[in-house]
């Protein structure tokens, strides 16, 4: 019960990652705030969460609509009264070649991914400074450090979320906020459902660890750097892959 009193804000809860870090804070003890742009899964989820114990506060919004993000950051102050943790999770794709890409494809990629990150990072962290505390955990990926082809807008938008955390790790550390990043490689979640069964098997060939990352696996870490033991560690990006960026 590492977060029994706490409350945990998490984007992008309504399955794959998110949702299971919004699981892992309820099953240790903390209140969630959580958004995701579907009704339809956002509300189950919370459900879970509920049967776990947890009081919990579930909002369809987008983060990258800065109206969204308001609304988001007002109704769990008015809720909870404190936000000690964020995570930074929602995140989408468009996929293809770098040349074929349109430019609305890049710019919703980058809105999501980045925009969204930054609108929850600055109007949530205006709160925590108040209270002279709080943890902020980015979804980063692989791709953003090591490029991806096909994935041009998603890298280059995780890319940002790492320079985004380590910047406002800088600044934000006075008032006693951290800052990290989580880079996942390859996490068994619907994300990767459109990678056909050969390419995923070579992918695999790749990872030394031999198998897909689970969504605990990247949970494990996120619960971790929100937790007191991490509270030295601010700016820096965990890569959760099985080896595969080495
Ligand atoms: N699955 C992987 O292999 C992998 C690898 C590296 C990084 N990641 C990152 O981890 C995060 C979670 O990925 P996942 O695999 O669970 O994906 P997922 O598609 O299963 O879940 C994404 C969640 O984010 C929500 N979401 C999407 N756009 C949103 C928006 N504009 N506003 C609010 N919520 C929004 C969705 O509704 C969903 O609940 C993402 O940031 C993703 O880029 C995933």
């Amino acid at each position: 019960m590492r977060f029994k009193g706490k409350v945990a804000a998490v984007t992008g809860a309504g399955r794959g990652i998110g949702k299971q870090i919004a699981l892992e804070f309820a099953r240790e003890g903390a209140a969630l705030a959580v958004i995701s742009t579907r009704e339809s899964t956002i509300m189950p989820a919370a459900d879970e969460m509920r049967a776990l114990g947890a009081h919990v506060l579930p909002l369809v919004a987008d983060v990258s609509k800065e109206e969204d993000v308001e609304k988001f950051v007002a109704a769990a102050y008015e809720k909870f009264g404190r936000v000690d943790v964020l995570v930074n999770n929602a995140g989408m794709s468009r996929d293809n070649l770098f040349l074929r890409m349109k430019a609305a494809d890049f710019d919703e990629v980058v809105a999501v991914n980045l925009r969204g990150a930054f609108l929850c990072m600055r109007h949530f962290s205006r709160r925590m400074m108040k209270d002279r505390a709080g943890r902020i955990i980015n979804m980063s990926s692989v791709a953003g450090e090591a490029g991806n082809e096909g994935q041009a807008n998603y890298a280059a938008a995780k890319a940002g979320v790492i320079a985004l955390t380590k910047s406002a790790a800088r600044e934000l550390a006075r008032y006693g906020i951290t800052v990290n990043a989580l880079s996942p490689g390859l996490i068994d979640t619907d994300m990767l459902s459109g990678i056909e069964a050969p390419v995923m098997e070579s992918l695999k060939k790749n990872i030394p660890l031999g198998r897909l990352g689970s969504a605990s696996d990247v949970a494990a870490a996120a619960l971790f750097l929100a937790s007191d033991a991490a509270s030295y560690i601010t700016g820096q990006t965990i890569r959760i892959d099985g080896g595969l960026y080495i």
